[in-house]
């Protein structure tokens, strides 16, 4: 096959001291199984972590949904989780709900992004993996640097991203099948603004370059509690952005991160927070976040992957991460009150419907 696929897999498989960080020991054996084991599937591979997460980018041959490149990422994670119980770790094994591999790690707990492309001279693209948070926390992200020229400024200076964009937008609310929309930036503009400000429900999945037909996003749509029945954790996200040429510049996707825009996934996946772009390997603290994102920036040859550049490694973003912890501490004044947590269906722990439950009986009507 002449096209190149690129596999992001994620998933929390225990961490030290709380939900804090994978140790060191776990992140160095993934990166030795994938070494080891990977030699006839993978052309590449990089392992970083955030927060909690561990994430396997793989650079292969065998195209999206691969038996074997999922089954590899399953491995390795069962193997991070193996550590993580060996060294009594929190939460090891957490992600993976399933005891069994079946073909696919869709559905099985790991996050995945992954996109097949013919790779145009000088590949270029962003790793986002963001932590204590969901996935429709890229929604105002992606729709500013795809959609909105006062962030992206290729949107009117380039002929070729002049044609716009294709969304591919899922209900992650609906959990028996995939349902999703095609919405064309900029003819559908408000109907996409109208679906992406609810991001608990509606999540960007793909873009596609519509001058091209290529495909520059794949965003990771993972519903853990839907998976498991129960609640197991945030959803956090992982994306793979292509950019450069008919795609907006690596710059132009940065960009509207410096808004540090309150997401869902602060303490207990239940208090809303702002996303702070952070270095990769950034441990959790303040709250068990702020919520947080990371960026790398790659290079691509024939599946071999550059060194990254760490996007958010830049005197610039010093300045959003102090603005981040000043919005932080904001709206942790309010502490549970109102917007600071998240309305009752997103709550991820029973605690306060339990309390109303029991309450219902003392309640009286006055006549
Ligand atoms: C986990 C997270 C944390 C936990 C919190 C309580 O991803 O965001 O905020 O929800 O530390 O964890 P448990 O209930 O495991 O003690
Ligand atoms: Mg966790
Ligand atoms: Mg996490």
């Amino acid at each position: 096959m002449n096209e190149i696929t690129l596999s992001a897999i994620k998933a929390d498989v225990g961490s030290v001291g709380g939900h804090l960080a994978p140790s060191r020991e776990m992140v160095a054996r993934v990166k030795e199984f994938l070494s080891r084991e990977g030699g006839g599937i993978l052309v590449d591979h990089h392992v970083t972590h955030l927060g909690d997460d561990i994430c396997l980018l793989l650079s292969h041959r065998e195209g999206v949904g691969s038996h074997e490149v999922h089954k590899l990422a399953w491995e390795a994670f069962k193997m991070g989780a193996r550590i993580a119980r060996e060294e009594g770790l929190y939460g090891a094994g957490q992600d993976l709900l399933r005891d069994a591999f079946s073909g696919n790690v869709r559905g099985l707990g790991p996050g995945v992004a992954e996109l097949s492309f013919r790779e145009r001279p000088g590949e270029a693209f962003l790793l986002l993996l963001a932590d204590k948070t969901s996935p429709g926390a890229l929604n105002l992200p992606l729709y500013l640097a795809f959609a909105d020229p006062m962030h992206c400024s290729g949107l009117i200076l380039s002929p070729s991203l002049g044609q716009g964009f294709r969304f591919t937008v899922m209900d992650v609310a609906h959990t028996k099948a995939d349902r999703v929309i095609e919405l064309d930036a900029p003819q559908d503009l408000y109907d996409l603004a109208a679906l992406l400000r609810d991001n608990d429900r509606f999540v960007v999945e793909k873009v596609h370059a519509r001058a091209t037909g290529d495909q520059a996003v794949a965003c990771s749509t993972t519903r853990l509690t839907a998976i498991a029945g129960r609640y197991v954790g945030k959803d956090d996200p992982v994306a793979i952005v292509r950019v450069q040429k008919d795609f907006p510049a690596t710059g132009e996707v940065l960009a509207p991160f410096a808004l540090a825009h309150y997401v869902p996934g602060f303490m207990r996946g239940s208090h809303i927070g702002p996303l702070m772009p952070v270095r990769a390997g950034t441990p959790v603290s303040y709250f068990d976040g702020p919520p947080q994102v990371m960026a790398l920036a790659f290079s691509c040859h024939g599946g071999r992957l550059s060194d990254p550049v760490d996007a958010f490694d830049h005197p610039f973003w010093d300045r959003i991460r102090d603005r981040a912890a000043d919005k932080s501490l904001e709206i942790r004044r309010q502490g549970f009150f109102g917007p600071a947590m998240l309305g009752m269906a997103e709550l991820e722990y029973t605690g306060i419907a339990d309390r109303l439950k029991a309450l219902e009986a003392r309640f009286t009507v006055r006549e």
